[in-house]
């Protein structure tokens, strides 16, 4: 493929993802200062200039022209905000990863974003499945994914890579046939055996639960 020629415009009404340009090297740059998002992504920390620079200018136009990732870059009320990726695909199954500047979060900028581009894979790319994974704690991830309709979480030790570090990682997928919309109950508060009720005012015996969303 042409960068970013032939990079497609994926919009719905609210979000637009479109090709990344170098004046997104700025606000991405600031981006990636935010804690938050070097907590939870596998970002270089510190994250010099030059990182946004060679990410944006290199590795995105590299991934399009080599056809191994596919990055847009996100835009809302007219500004660019995040970037949001697929790779691999091999087989027809691949990896998503996001993520949105902290002044724009909650506004639901991520869950429209990421509607987008799963439909994308599997209408643009001919993926049969798309996998999410976050380390274990991150519920802003996870219920963006969830409200997507990522299913099947499962837990596993030590699955993430952080800078050198493991970490436990949550992975959720969704496949092609699956309806974008959330599958199970999001996340209810775990209740332990023996939990007294104040309201009944006695000790209710009853299974502790985390049916968590995802499920
Ligand atoms: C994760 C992230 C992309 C979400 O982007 P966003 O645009 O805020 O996502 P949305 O607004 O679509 O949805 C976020 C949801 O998480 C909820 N949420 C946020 N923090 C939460 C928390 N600590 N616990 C539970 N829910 C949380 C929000 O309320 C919202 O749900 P709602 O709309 O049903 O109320 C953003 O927080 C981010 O960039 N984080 C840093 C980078 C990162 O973690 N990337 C993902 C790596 S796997």
């Amino acid at each position: 493929m042409r960068f970013p020629d032939d990079v497609p415009v994926l919009a719905d009404g609210v979000v637009t993802l479109r090709a990344h340009t170098a004046a997104d090297v700025e606000p991405a740059y600031r981006m990636c200062q935010d804690p938050v998002m070097q907590e939870w992504t596998t970002i270089p920390v510190p994250y010099l200039h030059e990182h946004a620079v060679n990410f944006l200018t290199e590795v995105v136009p590299a991934g399009w022209r080599a056809n191994t990732a596919w990055a847009w870059a996100i835009e809302y009320d007219g500004n660019y905000v995040g970037t949001i990726d697929l790779r691999d695909g091999e087989g027809g199954v691949g990896e998503v990863g996001f993520a949105v500047s902290a002044e724009v979060r909650g506004n639901g900028v991520m869950t429209r974003a990421l509607k987008l581009v799963v439909r994308y894979a599997f209408d643009g790319l001919d993926w049969k499945r798309v996998i999410w994974r976050a380390y274990v704690g991150n519920y802003a991830s996870r219920r963006v994914a969830w409200k997507t309709g990522f299913r099947g979480l499962v837990t596993i030790p030590g699955g993430g890579r952080s800078r050198g570090v493991r970490k436990d990682e949550w992975v959720a997928t969704i496949g092609c046939d699956d309806e974008l919309e959330p599958k199970g109950n999001w996340w209810a508060v775990p209740r332990a055996r023996g939990w007294r009720d104040p309201a009944a005012g006695a000790a209710r015996i009853g299974c502790a639960t985390s049916d968590g969303g995802l499920r």
